[in-house]
C-alpha cells in the first residue's frame, strides 16, 4: 500500500503503541532501580533486559512512522504505580503487557479489515512479542507463588514499613 493510502486509524494505532511502549520503558526502568535499592540485583537485571526490549519496540515503531512519513509523537505516559514488593510489581506488569497485547490484537484486526498487509504484519509481530512477555511474566509470578487476591495499603513516604525504598 502506498504511503498516502495509510488509514488515519493505523497512524493512531502506531501513536498509541509508542505511548504504551514508552510507558513500559519508564515502568521497567523504574522497577530495575527500585529492586536494586531493595538489594535484589537478579530481578534488577531482568527488569533492565525488559527495558531494553521495550525500547527496541519503541524504536521499531518510530522507524515505521518515519517510513510512513509521520512524526513520532507519543502522548501521555502512564505513571509508574506503587507496589510494596516484587509480586506487586509483576502484577502491574502483567496489566501493562495485557494492554499491549489487546492494543496490538485490535490494530492487527483493523489492518486485516482494510487489507493493509504491511502494517498488519508489523502489528502482528509486536503482538507475538508481547504475548511472549506475558507468558514469561506469568511464569515468573508462578515461581513466586502466584498473584495475590487482594490489594495492599499504601505505605507513603520514601520508606515502607520494612525500611525499603518506595515512592
Ligand atoms: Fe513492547
Ligand atoms: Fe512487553
Amino acid at each position: 500500500m502506498s504511503m498516502d493510502a495509510v488509514h488515519p486509524r493505523v497512524l493512531g494505532y502506531l501513536g498509541r503503541a509508542l505511548s504504551l511502549e514508552l510507558t513500559a520503558v519508564q515502568q521497567y526502568m523504574t522497577q530495575a532501580s527500585l529492586v536494586g535499592l531493595w538489594g535484589d540485583e537478579a530481578s534488577a537485571e531482568r527488569f533492565r533486559e525488559e527495558t531494553v526490549e521495550e525500547m527496541q519496540h519503541a524504536e521499531k515503531i518510530v522507524q515505521q512512522m518515519l517510513q510512513l512519513g509521520v512524526a513520532p509523537a507519543a502522548s501521555q505516559l502512564q505513571p509508574v504505580r506503587h507496589a510494596p514488593d516484587l509480586v506487586g510489581l509483576l502484577e502491574q506488569n502483567t496489566e501493562l503487557e495485557q494492554q499491549l497485547v489487546d492494543h496490538y490484537a485490535e490494530a492487527s484486526r483493523f489492518c486485516a479489515l482494510i487489507n493493509d498487509d504491511a502494517n498488519g504484519a508489523f502489528f502482528q509481530a509486536l503482538l507475538e512479542d508481547e504475548q511472549h512477555h506475558s507468558r514469561e511474566l506469568e511464569a515468573w509470578l508462578q515461581q513466586l507463588g502466584g498473584r495475590r487476591r487482594r490489594g495492599y495499603a499504601r505505605y507513603g513516604g520514601s520508606r515502607d514499613r520494612r525500611g525499603r525504598a518506595t515512592f
